[in-house]
């Protein structure tokens, strides 16, 4: 942990299974102003939120925004101002960060941070369904008043289009095999009937570094959650958000996600919109990947609103 990263909220790291990634360098690059107004689009369990708290100070303004009502609970235990002096206002808003611009409007942000994808909060709850190593319901929604659940897509997609899903958000070379699998084994109630109908299915290459479910997993996550078009929504809608000389700070977890990030950057900067940051994509120590395996496939970019 960096310099001046001393204390950690409840209910995130040691113990809770949460720890924040790339955190001294998000803080960094987000450069934080005292007395700003500051997104933290993912507040998840507050981890980053509090750090940015911390550096705003009583006349700042934080607002948070998360999918998962039950994480916002936890954040907002977190980044209370009780027992805390100095403290900024804290918002937090339960929703999409894909609206953003039309819940906050325009030129208000000093900066806004995105550490994508899932908590360890929801990674670590079987109940619902995001991890194919313990026993729960397919679900796998991180908004549990989402319409489509993985359940519907495992039981009720055809073939084809099973497929297609698995390929485009998984990038599995598979996907066919896969989805013929799933669909001769329907219906498929629980996580772990899922994994072991993948792990059947895949058997040939029992060779490779990931279990055979995970791509699988990953696709019917993103596309129950609608994970990469909220991403390009929230990096069309950033420009509008920030003031200029507001830093915008996206950390994410895979090449479909980085892919667009690194092209809306290159793109805002061409345009004159934005100045990137991160020439190369900033990654985990390996200090920090000891201590947090999650952070291995991090990828943190940063570009400042000109
Ligand atoms: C990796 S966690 C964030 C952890 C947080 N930075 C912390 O330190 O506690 C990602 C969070 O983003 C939320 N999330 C993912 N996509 C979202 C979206 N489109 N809009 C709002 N929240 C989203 C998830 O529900 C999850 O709580």
């Amino acid at each position: 942990m960096g310099e001046g990263l001393t204390d950690t909220p409840q209910g995130v790291g040691h113990g809770s299974g949460h720890v924040p990634v790339l955190l001294k360098e998000a803080i960094d690059f987000l450069a934080v102003r005292r007395g700003g107004t500051y997104i933290d689009a993912t507040v998840g369990l507050g981890g980053h939120s509090y750090e940015i708290a911390k550096r705003l100070g009583a006349p700042g303004h934080l607002i948070g925004l998360d999918k998962d009502p039950a994480a916002l609970d936890i954040a907002r235990a977190n980044l209370s101002s009780s027992g805390k002096e100095d403290w900024p206002s804290v918002t937090l808003l339960h929703g999409s960060f894909a609206g953003i611009e039309e819940r906050l409007g325009s030129g208000l942000a000093d900066g806004m941070l995105a550490d994508l994808g899932v908590s360890s909060l929801q990674f670590g709850d079987a109940a619902r369904g995001f991890s194919f190593q313990a026993e729960g319901a397919l679900d796998m929604r991180m908004n549990p008043q989402a319409e489509l659940t993985a359940e519907q897509v495992v039981n009720h997609f055809d073939e084809r289009k099973l497929a297609d899903v698995i390929y485009e958000f998984g990038e599995e070379r598979r996907s066919r095999r896969i989805a013929r699998a799933i669909v001769r084994s329907r219906p498929i109630r629980t996580t772990k009937h899922l994994s072991d109908v993948i792990s059947a299915a895949s058997r040939s290459m029992k060779s490779e570094r990931i279990h055979p479910a995970t791509r699988t997993f990953q696709a019917i996550r993103i596309f129950v959650n609608r994970e990469l078009e909220d991403l390009e929504a929230l990096l069309e809608s950033a420009p509008q958000v920030l003031r200029p000389g507001g830093r915008l700070v996206i950390i994410s977890f895979h090449s479909l996600e980085d892919r667009r990030v690194k092209d809306a950057l290159r793109e805002g900067e061409r345009s004159g919109l934005c100045r990137v940051l991160t020439k190369k994509p900033v990654t985990a120590s390996a200090a920090e990947v000891d201590r947090n395996p999650r952070s291995r496939s991090a990828k943190l970019r940063a570009a400042e609103k000109t």
